[in-house]
């Protein structure tokens, strides 16, 4: 009992707690029965919280009453044990488990609650399904893997709130309830029902906020913040997701840059106790799609794509010929040791390749009895000698093209290229590998709307040098945008911001959003702009991402709590679901 007459504390130790220096203390423990055995009479239960596990043995003779409730608990039950901590008998210690060194004689225990029976074991080491999982996440939340993980997301979201609150970034909070902020993906709607007929939408992240609050003069400022896009998921994608978001006023791209690494490091260290370089390879997108046909590159193996416009510049194979002749490119992969590949193991990459448009996948195999392919026999000698040259081919290679619309190309090889990684296993799966990738074109033509869009989103600042570009060839304008790549997979991406009302209403133009239209969604920011906006930039983080990929699992639920399918919605709790008529009423909306 305290002072005011409440009673204190339910146990004295954590369940992770006790070592052989507790030996002769009493104690009080609680937790959940993880397993339960009788030998010879005397019942031994592993007793679980979220520290770890302790032993607790229930003897007949030193407490008959707790010996036979103890042979009424079941899995999962929660109980609340007192007794003497003792060392464990002789050959009994058990080496893998931090508290095996003790067990806990218990004299009284409490059932504090039952538990039914499970849908799954929670020290299950095996499978378990994850529609099962998704519906009983409580239970999978209990799983050691999953604690490991939220607690990991936990302290990795702390060391990102404390190194930032030492550089001076304010923890400022945004709307949910808002306006659209264009991120590429579609909003998610909220209806008004004071303002019936309108609606909010869920931020696709803070972005047009934490410009304004550049303008206000906070200077730096930072969020963990929760964003909302209603796009096709994937396993690295949710409808719901954190970002590590961040602004900062008077700053230049390698002021950010400097900051990421240092952020980068810092958490590998702290957290994984490995020691990254000192600062991380830049790719322009120009090169990285040269090299790696996408603008993610997983830098862990090599393998890059060759151009081969100049060797086969005057090709008559009659496919290479019409691609060239058609504006397309050529380019190649060369992948060593590959010639050991079957006739059908190579059919099934031309499946790979065909996904993202290709419509052929040549190949040769380069053995010590000669070339073999379906298409050597239409190359000329001198091809033959270039090829060998530009691939730097050598016995057991095997070369494979796809001539195409450069979009094609790069995407069909870049995803091949992975492919044959995993395929091959030319992935060091305990490396982190990060890449800067910068200057982005500004603006991509959309063929189907017929108007250029936001490679970025419509916020980001060409780069100086082309601003002049922007009446003439707007196509080649680039931006001065930078993204972080981990592994293959973008965590990370920002920009310098446009701080010019003038700019911004140009760059609108270019997107043929009209000056209505503009006024209408963007008013507000054109206004501010117009009201002393420093230059200013800022990044942000995925970070499920970051953490689904230092803890190498492979999916971003589980590092979620309480994640979405692919479908959208929740297995748990059931939403999506519909609502009542009289509420759709209350928010004039029509069932459809
Ligand atoms: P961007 O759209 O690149 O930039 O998003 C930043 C990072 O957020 C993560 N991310 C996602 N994670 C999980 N599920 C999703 N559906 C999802 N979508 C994005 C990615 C991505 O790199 N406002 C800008 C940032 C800025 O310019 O400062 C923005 O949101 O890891
Ligand atoms: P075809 O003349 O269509 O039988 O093609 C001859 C070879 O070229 C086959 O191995 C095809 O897979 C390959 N091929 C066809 N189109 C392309 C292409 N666009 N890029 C690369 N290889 C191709």
């Amino acid at each position: 009992m305290n002072h005011i007459g409440f009673k204190v504390s339910g146990r004295s130790h954590t369940c992770g707690e006790l070592r052989h220096g507790n030996i002769g203390s009493r104690v009080m423990l609680a937790g959940w029965v993880q397993n339960w055995r009788d030998h010879g009479g005397v019942v031994f239960v592993d007793l679980r919280d979220r520290y770890g596990l302790t032993q607790v043995v229930f003897n007949p003779e030193i407490s008959l009453q707790s010996h036979k409730l103890a042979h009424s608990v079941r899995s999962e039950f929660v109980l609340q044990v007192e007794g003497d901590v003792a060392a464990r008998p002789e050959g009994t210690v058990n080496e893998n488990l931090a508290t095996g060194e003790i067990e806990i004689i218990v004299d009284q225990v409490k059932v504090l609650n039952q538990a039914k029976t499970p849908p799954f074991m929670v020290d299950d080491p095996g499978e378990i399904s994850e529609t099962l999982r998704l519906q009983y996440r409580y239970l999978d939340l209990r799983r050691p893997a999953m604690q490991q993980a939220m607690i990991f997301r936990h302290r990795l979201a702390s060391l990102v709130r404390s190194f930032l609150d030492e550089r001076g970034f304010l923890d400022l909070e945004t709307p949910m309830l808002t306006k659209s902020t264009p991120e590429g993906a579609r909003d998610y709607l909220v209806p008004s029902r004071t303002n019936p007929g309108q609606f909010f939408a869920l931020p696709q992240s803070p972005q047009l906020f934490k410009q304004l609050l550049m303008v206000s003069g906070f200077d730096r400022y930072f969020q963990i913040v929760k964003c909302f896009r209603d796009e096709d998921l994937r396993a690295d994608r949710q409808p719901e997701f954190t970002q590590i978001d961040m602004e900062m006023s008077f700053v230049e791209p390698g002021d950010i840059i400097v900051l990421i690494e240092e952020l980068m490091k810092e958490i590998f260290k702290r957290l994984l106790d490995i020691e990254l370089p000192a600062s991380f390879q830049q790719l322009t997108y120009e090169q990285a799609m040269a090299d790696y046909g996408l603008d993610a590159p997983d830098l862990r193996f090599d393998l890059k794509l060759i151009d081969l416009g100049k060797v086969f510049a005057a090709s008559g194979f009659k496919v290479f010929r019409s691609v060239l002749d058609g504006g397309g490119i050529i380019k190649g992969l060369n992948l060593k040791a590959g010639s050991s590949l079957s006739r059908k193991e190579i059919d099934d990459l031309l499946d790979v390749v065909k996904v993202y448009g290709a419509k052929g996948l040549a190949w040769i195999k380069i053995t010590a009895d000669g070339w073999q392919s379906p298409i050597v026999k239409f190359f000329a000698e001198q091809e033959v000698e270039a090829l060998k040259e530009s691939m730097q081919v050598e016995d057991g290679d095997l070369l494979l093209f796809v001539a195409d619309q450069p979009a094609i190309v790069n995407e069909s090889l870049g995803r091949l290229r992975l492919h044959l990684a995993k395929m091959m296993n030319l992935i060091d799966e305990e490396q982190f590998s990060f890449c800067w990738v910068t200057h982005f074109p500004l603006l991509q033509y959309d063929g189907k709307e017929k108007r250029h869009v936001a490679i970025h989103h419509p916020f980001t600042a060409p780069l100086d040098e082309d601003i002049a570009l922007l009446q003439t060839d707007p196509g080649a304008v680039r931006s001065n945008a930078y993204d972080l790549v981990l592994n293959g997979i973008e965590i990370g991406g920002g920009s310098i911001r446009i701080h010019d009302s003038k700019l911004q209403e140009q760059i609108f133009k270019l997107l043929q959003i009209g000056p209505e239209e503009a006024q209408e969604k963007f008013g507000f920011l054109l206004d501010a702009l117009e009201y002393g906006a420093p230059p200013h930039g800022g990044i942000a983080f995925g970070l499920d991402r970051m953490v689904m990929l230092l803890l190498r699992l492979p999916s971003i639920r589980d590092v979620i709590a309480f994640p979405k399918t692919q479908k959208a919605t929740c297995l748990m709790t059931g939403a999506p679901t519909a609502v009542g008529s009289r509420q759709l009423k209350e928010l004039a909306i029509k069932p459809a």
